[in-house]
Order: structure tokens, then sequence, then C-alpha cells
């Protein structure tokens, strides 16, 4: 079986995902959609198939199994549901959409879609997860290796972006085109694996400056504390405003710490637990004895291609998905919630209120004053934005 997919939103992201899908022996690119009808046109002469210039075309025209969507994240939304409508696959960019009740809404279409379709599949583009040291973190955690966990720490300050690409797209980077800044833009993978890893807050507190770096109306920069229920704490610092920039992760618990920074993985491991070490040693000053191992990493992670054939693999039942896609719910829970902290300089508790978020960005669209000055660039080596 070959399987069918209508890539939707051509440009930087898209444009990326059409060369894959037509060098790739499991999927047929079955037709291109994109409101700029010249870049639909020229991907549709490019790799021989059908173009589209609206979503309403493309699905009266049909003839494919499954859609690959790499529109601005507001779309995720509305053209996921319509798909789900018609019994077809999806596999969205991240964002998975913006706020909590537009991820929730898509649940529900998703799951009324399999009332038609049994098996419809749901996905998202979080092809981080397939990074070598991301999936080796997952495998320690699950096994137990770090006992009981103390902290998360992620700074990610390495999304520097320049004022010229905030000016390379009107949506770019503005309440109404996308919702948010670095959270929204730049961190939705660091925030997928962060709960992937160690699971979503109870607590989060957030706070942020808009436009400190560029000229813009969203966040670049944010720092944001929070809080578990089993007395886990962790923090999340991102900006792109910064460089050189860090990436460091570092999870911290009973039986030592795992860094991943750069494509390295160290595990600093402690020969017994910390709690019993500083119930039982004798010295004030003692520390249990630690090996500091360089845990080996084998694959260096397949990206979007990966995604792309993982989705065409379990479309066909031969895989479970990578990254489901109802799993954003968390990441956006997350994000929406160090925002809402942010503006009401108040503690959140999740599950968000679904409405609260929607709410205030409804409110921040409004009272947008922000003019723009777009220039158009050539499109982009996507290998720079991962
Ligand atoms: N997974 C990743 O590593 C990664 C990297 C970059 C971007 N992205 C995501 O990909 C998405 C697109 O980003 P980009 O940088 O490619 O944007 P872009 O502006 O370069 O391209 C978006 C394209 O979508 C088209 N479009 C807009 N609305 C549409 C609609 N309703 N129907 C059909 N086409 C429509 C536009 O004309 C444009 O050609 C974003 O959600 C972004 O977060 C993901």
């Amino acid at each position: 079986m070959i399987v069918k997919l209508a890539v939707i939103g051509l440009s930087n992201m898209g444009g990326n995902h059409c060369r894959d899908i037509y060098n790739m022996e499991k999927a047929d690119l079955a037709a291109v959609c994109d409101t700029n009808r010249g870049i639909a046109d020229s991907k549709a002469e490019e790799y021989g198939c059908p173009a589209y210039y609206s979503i309403e075309e493309l699905f009266k025209a049909g003839g494919f199994d499954a859609v690959v969507i790499a529109t601005p994240h507001f779309a995720h939304t509305t053209i996921s549901l319509e798909a789900f409508k018609r019994g077809i696959h999806v596999l969205t960019e991240k964002p998975v959409g913006v706020h909590v009740k537009d991820i929730n809404k898509m649940i529900k279409a998703w799951e009324e879609g399999k009332k038609v379709k049994k098996d419809l599949l749901f996905s998202a583009m979080f092809q981080q997860r397939t990074r070598g040291p991301a999936k080796k973190i997952k495998e320690l955690l699950d096994a137990g290796e770090l006992g009981k966990l103390f902290r998360t720490s992620w700074i990610i300050t390495d999304w520097y972006r320049t004022q010229a690409y905030y000016n390379s797209g009107g949506w770019r980077a503005t309440w109404e085109g996308e919702g948010g800044g670095v959270l929204m833009n730049q961190c939705p993978h660091q925030l997928d694996m962060y709960q992937w890893f160690v699971g979503c807050p109870d607590r989060v507190m957030g706070m942020f400056s808009l436009g400190k770096y560029h000229n813009i109306e969203v966040e670049d920069e944010v720092t944001a504390y929070f809080e578990y229920d089993n007395g886990m704490v962790g923090h999340f610092i991102t900006s792109t405003g910064e460089a050189p920039g860090t990436n460091r992760l570092e999870i911290v618990g009973e039986q030592g710490k795992l860094i991943w920074e750069g494509s390295t993985l160290t595990f600093y491991r402690n020969r017994i637990s910390v709690l019993d070490h500083l119930e039982t040693a004798p010295g004030g000053f003692d520390k249990p004895e630690c090996w500091t191992c360089d845990i080996p990493i084998s694959e260096s992670g397949g990206e979007h291609k990966l995604i792309i054939e993982n989705f065409c693999d379990a479309i066909m039942g031969k895989a479970d998905l990578i990254a489901p896609a109802a799993e954003g719910l968390n990441s956006i829970a997350i994000n929406n919630a160090i925002m809402l902290s942010g503006f009401e300089k108040r503690m959140m508790t999740l599950p968000l209120d679904e409405d609260l978020f929607e709410l205030r960005l409804k409110e921040l669209i409004a009272g947008s004053t922000l003019k723009k000055t777009v220039v158009e660039t050539i499109a982009e080596d996507m290998s720079q934005s991962f």
C-alpha cells in the first residue's frame, strides 16, 4: 500500500514536507494546497500533482488518505476539523493548536471522526522526539533510573531570531497571526519533550517580556517555574534575543542527574539514593559516591521525514504513532498557563480552564496596535529552524 498525502501550506516547512514525501517509497504526494496560488502552482509543477487554492476545493476533489498541515498555527485547528469530518487522517505541524480550547475541539472532532473511520489517526510533527538523546532520556526515566524526581530545568535560549525573521511574514509574532511568540513558535518541541519526559506540572508560574529585543508585540523572553504534586519542581527559560544561546536540560532525582547539552547526554549516577544518604551519612558534609557516565547515543534522529514515515506506517497498521497529536494538549496547556500567569501575576493550576486563555487572547488581538512591516523573503533553509 502507498499512502496518498496532501500537503496544505507549502512555503518553508510545507515545501520541505513535499520534497520528503515525493522521495518516499511508502507515500505519494497526491495534491498540494496553498492559498497563495503562485506557491501552489509551482509546487504542483515541481512534483507533478494537482494544485488547490483552498481547503474547500482540496477536500471536494479528494483522492488522498491524509493531510499534512503546514500552515500558520490557527489554521491547524480549522483544517483538522474539516479533515476529521471526512474521515481523513491528520498530521499537523507544531503547535497542534494555539490554545487549549482549540486542541480540545480537535480531539473531540477526531473522536467523532473515529465513529466513521475506526482507525482515524491524529499525529503531530514533534520530530525532536526522534533525536537520540531524547529517546534515551525517555527510556532512562521510564526505567526509573533516576528514582524519585526532584527538579527538571530547561534553559533553551538558542532560538536566536533577527528582526528580519519577524519581518518575513505578516502572521509571525502577532497575537492575531500566531497567538504568541517564542513559546508558541520556537518552544513547542521543548515543551512537548518536557511533558513527555516528566509529565505535566500541576501548578505554573510564568514571567515574560513582550518585544524586549525585537519590534514585536509578543513574548521574546520567558522564565517559568513549575510545581508538581509529587514534589518535583521545574524551570523553563527561553529567549529569541540571546546569542550565543544555551540549550541545556537537567533532570535531577534521588539517584543522580541527567544532563543533555548539545549532542551529549551525561548521567551523574549516585551509588546510593540521596534520600537514604542524607538520612544515614555520618558526616555533615559527606556526599554520595557518584559515577559520571557518558551515555552512548547511537542514533541521530530522523526528524520530519521519520515522523511522516511513521504516520504512513501507522496508517498502514504497521506502527504506533511516535507523537500522537492529542499529547499536544499538554505542551499548549503549559504554554497558555505560563502566559496567563504572567499576565495575571498569579500561579495557574492545571488542567487549565479552557476559556481563560482564549478570552485573554481575544483581548490581546483586539488591543493590538503594532503595525508590521513585512518584507517577503525567499523560502528559508528549514534545517535552521527545528
Ligand atoms: N516542525 C518544525 O520543525 C517546524 C519548523 C518551522 C515551522 N513549523 C510550523 O509550520 C507551520 C508553517 O510555518 P512556516 O514557517 O512554513 O510558514 P510560512 O509562512 O513559510 O508558510 C505557510 C504557508 O501556508 C499558506 N497558508 C496560510 N493559510 C492557509 C490556508 N488556510 N490554507 C492553505 N494554505 C495556507 C501560506 O500561503 C504559506 O505559503 C507553523 O505552524 C510552524 O510552527 C514547524
